[in-house]
């Protein structure tokens, strides 16, 4: 057996297995030969015990702040070069290892009882996401959040607008979700960013290769818009969090919004900003029914799929399977 310099050896390692050039991150601590070359200065705990994957635009930040009031339940630190989301399975992050992955996390104070997440909203449609987390955290639990998938689109749109984004601001949402393959390359990546996100079983049965059924939680996106205290409490059922934490209390309705926002000093409401829940006109009819149209197929798929797992239908597909059927 021969040896090399550090570099060199890790060259040829790659030529003989180039297959394990991308790293696949794993739990130190779930391996006893890992463990123990691992830091005895490092710890294996600051890893989250469940993710918000997404999708983009189906009310993640609400969930992720009415998550955040749980007594027994804890956020990673707030990104600096995202704001908010540390996107760390989905993209160039990944590169930075686990070290930097956990320093997004507390020290947990009690590892028991201590129940802590990233909500990461791009998470749901990358397609190594699933491999990579659950590599990492095999034993997560995983939330997702769908709305009717044509709303989804729309609201993305009305982001890419208020980002000025020239293909948003120079198009139609009709235009967008119509654009054929000669459409220029910024439209059609937007119409991309619109529609693919919202093929909602396809990414979902990514997430089941690695995940074990009874470890995924579908959140009624237009219920946690409606309902959130009644959402709140199955999620924390689901999650096993105790004690059950009353939303009905914590959280109030604000007319001027909207929408349900935290309940602060003095009965006051503090809800998100205004970025969330923007005010846009209505999706126009011909889109709808367009969308309708591209979506049914797909929707029939998740209906399949909710079925075989034996969760509840949101409400939305229901309606949305009745009038298109
Ligand atoms: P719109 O701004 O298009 O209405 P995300 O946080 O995943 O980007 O989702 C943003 C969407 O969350 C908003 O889209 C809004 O409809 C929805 N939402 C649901 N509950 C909300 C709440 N309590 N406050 C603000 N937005 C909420």
């Amino acid at each position: 057996l021969q040896t090399l310099p550090p570099v060199q050896l890790a060259e040829k390692y790659f030529q003989i297995f180039p297959e394990e050039r991308d790293p696949l991150w794993q739990n130190p601590c779930h391996d006893k030969r890992h463990k123990d070359i691992w830091s005895k200065e490092k710890t294996c705990d600051r890893l989250p015990r469940f993710l918000v994957i997404g999708p983009q635009k189906t009310g993640t930040t609400a969930l992720h702040s009415f998550l955040s009031l749980h007594p027994a339940i804890t956020s990673s630190f707030p990104s600096p070069m995202t704001f908010e989301e540390i996107q760390f399975f989905s993209g160039a992050n990944y590169d930075n290892g686990i070290d930097w992955y956990m320093d997004f996390f507390p020290f947990p104070s009690n590892v028991s009882t201590d129940f802590m997440f990233e909500k990461s909203a791009n998470y749901f449609d990358t397609e190594v996401a699933p491999k990579r987390a659950a590599a990492l955290l095999p034993r997560a639990k995983i939330l997702a959040v769908l709305i009717n998938p044509s709303d989804r689109a729309y609201s993305w749109y009305q982001h890419q607008r208020a980002h000025q984004d020239p293909a948003a601001l120079n198009n139609t949402f009709h235009l967008v979700v119509k654009a054929d393959p000669s459409a220029p390359k910024d439209l059609q990546a937007l119409q991309r960013r619109c529609l693919n996100p919202g093929t909602y079983a396809t990414h979902l049965e990514h997430w089941l290769l690695h995940y074990q059924p009874n470890q995924l939680h579908i959140v009624d996106g237009a219920l946690l818009r409606s309902n959130p205290a009644l959402v709140m409490e199955g999620i924390q059922r689901f999650l096993g969090v105790t004690p059950i934490f009353n939303y009905t209390q914590a959280l109030m309705y604000d007319d001027s919004k909207g929408f349900w926002c935290q309940r602060v000093e003095g009965g006051r409401a503090k809800c998100l900003g205004k970025s969330k829940g923007r005010k846009y006109p209505e999706m126009s009819p011909e889109s709808r029914a367009f969308l309708a149209e591209y979506y049914r197929e797909h929707n029939m798929e998740l209906l399949r799929l909710l079925n075989r797992l034996g969760q509840p239908l949101p409400s939305w597909l229901r309606q949305e399977l009745q009038s298109t059927s």
